[in-house]
């Protein structure tokens, strides 16, 4: 994909779905795009960032797309998940309409996963689809979010309920934007990362374990990898369920309590990747209960998590009825089933379950979860 000299290419990751799959390139200086790589072609392209990855590297993204596009335009959205809403995907529609973008129009996304969400829906929804192009700049974004085809906004009753599946034409993972990334984002992002282990493969949590500290001091050889064996992953489980009809909801471990959390303490309050942090330990602990992992198990988690710089302790979400305001949160969660909620569960082996639990056990592991 890139021939600068500058630029190297480290890894590339097929994803197979027919006639919508696409490449994940990985590497080291990828904004800088060379004039004879393979991009979707169009009449323009239109840049989505926000105000806080806009000044660090959107001029760099312009000027390497300049050569294949006759337009280069860009729309800058407000920076965070509380606006990852209607006003904010109507500012694209704004900027794509009000300078005639066409049906042959591709759309980038660089930025985090808020911003791929959101150009992801606008790209399915603009004139009823048109081209698009992840370029992630956190590891989140990098590891999960910008590979897969889930776009979204979120509602204020529930996280990412108004969406499309709508595959990217390509994915480009520049590991030098991670150099910027806050500490706690960094962080989040991590979280993504270890949920790999669990519900996919046990020597990939070792690994993580072992270079736990090379990936908090950003190493470039750890995290390449991290990115790369993540992104196979998930390229594997979307490739088999694209739409998530079964085994695609094993991603989500961890999710069905985080986004409970996310949703319950205001979106943006807590980081996307820290709720799914301690989501994960919750529903590990909520495997322990129901006989799948044992103690050991969660502690290890658990230590692997408190580790990753994230939080294990849950947040008490409503002071006179805790419990209940979980419950009904995960009860909007796009997994649950005639109002039963189904739970990411784990082995202990690798190897993830998506099942229901009795409300009473569920109610225990939260109470013990947020206890001080
Ligand atoms: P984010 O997009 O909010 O980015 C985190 C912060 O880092 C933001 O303030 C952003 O402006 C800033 N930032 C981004 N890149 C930077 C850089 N290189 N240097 C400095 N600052 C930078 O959050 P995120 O963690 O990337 O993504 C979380 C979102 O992704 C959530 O909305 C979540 O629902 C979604 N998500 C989607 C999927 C999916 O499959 N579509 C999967 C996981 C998460
Ligand atoms: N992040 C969950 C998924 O892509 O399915």
């Amino acid at each position: 994909m890139n021939d600068n000299a500058s630029a190297l290419l480290v890894h590339q990751v097929p994803i197979a779905l027919g006639d919508r799959s696409y490449l994940i390139d990985i590497g080291h200086g990828l904004l800088d795009i060379a004039p004879n790589a393979s991009l979707p072609q169009g009449s323009s392209a239109l840049v989505v960032s926000n105000e806080t990855v806009a000044p660090l590297y959107l001029e760099r993204l312009k000027k390497s797309l300049a050569p294949h596009y006759p337009r280069v335009l860009s729309v800058l959205l407000p920076d965070g998940e509380a606006y990852k809403t209607w006003e904010s995907l109507n500012l694209i529609f704004d900027a794509l309409l009000s300078q005639a973008c066409d049906r042959k129009t591709v759309l980038f996304a660089l930025g985090g996963g808020v911003v791929g969400d959101m150009t992801g829906f606008a790209a399915a929804s603009f004139m009823r689809g048109v081209p698009f192009v992840q370029m992630p700049t956190t590891l989140l974004a990098q590891v999960d979010s910008s590979v897969g085809g889930k776009t979204a906004i979120n509602h204020p009753l529930g996280k990412n309920m108004i969406g499309a599946f709508y595959q990217p034409q390509r994915v480009i993972c520049d590991l030098q934007t991670i150099s910027t990334l806050p500490e706690r984002e960094l962080s989040a992002g991590l979280a993504e990362v270890i949920k790999y282990g669990p519900i996919a493969d046990m020597a990939f949590l070792d690994w993580i374990e072992q270079n736990m500290v090379a990936l908090r001091a950003r190493d470039p050889v750890a995290l390449a990898h991290a990115v790369q064996r993540s992104c196979e992953i998930k390229a594997h489980v979307v490739g088999q369920d694209e739409r998530e009809s079964g085994l695609r909801a094993i991603l989500n471990f961890g999710h069905t309590f985080g986004h409970a959390i996310e949703a319950g303490m205001g979106y943006g309050m807590w980081l996307h990747g820290e709720a799914v942090g301690c989501g994960m330990v919750m529903a590990t602990r909520l495997s322990m209960r129901l006989g799948l992992v044992d103690g050991d198990f969660l502690q290890r988690i658990t230590t692997l998590v408190e580790g990753a710089g994230l939080p294990v302790r849950a947040p008490v979400l409503d002071v006179s009825d805790n419990v209940g305001r979980y419950l009904s949160l995960m009860r909007v969660d796009k997994k649950s089933e005639a109002g039963e909620i189904k739970f990411v569960l784990i082995d202990g082996q690798g190897q993830a379950i998506v099942r229901g639990a009795p409300d009473a056990v569920v109610s225990e592991v939260i109470a013990e979860s947020c206890a001080p």
